[in-house]
């Protein structure tokens, strides 16, 4: 349940004059904390609320505190003990139900599974969504009135990554942002089942053109350190964006990263490729091998990761160490030669979101070598970069600087292909120059590389 400075932080983000009648809408709405936030920030003005819950023992004390809010409202807030995805799916596809001119949303936060009866309601109003927040969010934006103002705190995993581009397009074809909101303690606010998850604030407006967006951000919901700025929208919704990211800068650090800063560069500018490795152990079983052996490659996990470089082979390892070099197996394979490679997944306990780290043809010997997996693997065009392209490429996403920016937009704890493809990397010419730098310096500590890199911006 939203604590409550949270829920009087929402309720004051729908800024603007009131209309003459206020129709609101909280959706999944609990005990009715955001409900009661937005009626007691705008006493005085007519309020007509529906509140959305469907497990019965919590409508019932939803119920409860709705009523004693009658009278400030104007009106009794509706108590509405329904599935609201089947509610709003209904009203949205026949084009009927209430047009509210506000939504305050803490929606629930489950996984959709792709045959359900929730998927299948969302696609029929043409919304493709995985999780149950942005499946509420996404209706309760189709059922708002031209104009309407929307509020939600929600997971910030939708900001970024290939399975809420169709929810991030569907809003954004109907919203423009107007806030955003981030906690920046990792973990105070709303640990949900432990998953670490953080969460974002986010104010929308039907029908609006998109103009600046106000940034906020606050260590947890005592908003003793709160601070805003206006971003424009550029930086939050870059121009060329056909996978509708959200990026939402946070510190000055980011105007490094954006449009016009030093780093300003997509990989596809620089002519590499970042790929998934294409290594599925399962699936190549019989092709694997426990160590090296004559007719067999290197192939590499992130358990042969150390300290910035790769350590190959290593006895004893659960994983094998190699893969057999066949016709069959060598689409799999690439050229031996010089890689920067990253971890897809590392823990929440971890302190850096990207782990990288350079593969040097002479740690791994044999002709052609195997990613698996759970790397991904910069490449150009599936053949080797040169040596200070690679060293040039981990020691930049090496840095304090990267990864916090990387956190910045992206909510889960995968580094995917995708996320790296959006990442800004400074160009030919600097990488180049910092790759050299890195193999004359081979040890230097993370402060060490985050000066280099600082020397570039
Ligand atoms: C994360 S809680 C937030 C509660 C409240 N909005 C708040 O901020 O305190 C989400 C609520 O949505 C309710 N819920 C889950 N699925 C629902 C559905 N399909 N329709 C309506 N309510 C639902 C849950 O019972 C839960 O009370």
């Amino acid at each position: 349940m939203t604590p409550e400075p949270i829920a009087a932080f929402m309720a004051g983000l729908f800024d603007g004059p009131m209309p003459g009648r206020v129709r609101l809408l909280d959706a999944g709405a609990g005990e009715g904390s955001l409900t009661a936030a937005f009626i007691a920030r705008w006493t005085g003005s007519p309020i007509e609320a529906h509140a959305y819950e469907c497990d019965p023992a919590i409508a019932a004390r939803l119920q409860t505190t709705l009523h004693r809010l009658a009278d400030q409202a104007g009106s009794a807030p509706q108590v509405l003990m329904e599935d609201f995805v089947q509610a709003a799916a209904r009203m949205a596809r026949l084009g009927q139900g209430p047009r509210y001119t506000h939504a305050i949303l803490n929606p629930p936060y489950r996984k959709i599974g792709n045959g359900s009866q929730h998927r299948a309601l969302l696609r029929a109003v043409g919304l493709e969504t995985v999780n149950l927040y942005s499946g509420f969010v996404g209706l309760a934006l189709e059922l708002l009135a031209p104009g309407g103002r929307l509020v939600a705190i929600i997971p910030r995993s939708f900001c970024n990554g290939p399975y809420y581009q169709p929810f991030r397009s569907f809003m954004l074809r109907r919203a423009a942002i107007r806030h955003l909101h981030l906690f920046t303690a990792r973990d105070a606010v709303f640990r949900r089942n432990g998953v670490l998850q953080e969460n974002v604030i986010i104010s929308l407006e039907r029908g609006a053109d998109q103009g600046p967006v106000t940034v906020s951000t606050s260590t947890d919901d005592s908003f003793a350190d709160y601070e805003s700025r206006p971003c424009p929208a550029g930086t939050i919704l870059p121009l060329h964006n056909p996978g509708c990211f959200i990026h939402i800068p946070t510190e000055a650090l980011a105007e490094q990263f954006d449009g016009s800063g030093p780093f300003r560069f997509r990989l596809v500018e620089l002519g590499i490729d970042v790929s998934t490795g294409p290594v599925v152990d399962f699936r190549l079983r019989d092709n694997l091998r426990p160590m090296p052996e004559p007719g067999a490659v290197p192939l590499l996990y992130s358990s042969h990761f150390s300290a910035g470089g790769i350590r190959w082979p290593i006895a004893g390892i659960k994983k094998p160490n190699a893969i057999v070099h066949t016709q069959a197996t060598a689409k799999y394979l690439y050229p031996n030669g010089f890689y920067a490679v990253v971890r897809r997944f590392s823990s929440k306990e971890e302190k850096r979101r990207i782990v990288a780290a350079v593969v040097d043809p002479g740690d791994v010997l044999g002709a052609a070598l195997g990613f698996e997996n759970h790397l991904n693997v910069f490449h150009r065009r599936r053949t080797p970069l040169s040596e200070p392209i690679a060293r040039g490429l981990v020691a930049y996403l090496s840095t304090t600087a990267v990864d916090r920016y990387f956190r910045q937009f992206n909510g889960h704890t995968q580094v995917n292909a995708t996320d790296l493809r959006t990442l800004r990397f400074p160009d030919i010419e600097a990488l180049t120059q910092l790759g050299e730098w890195a193999k004359a310096h081979r040890d230097a500590p993370q402060d060490a590389i985050d000066r280099q890199v600082q020397t570039m911006a």
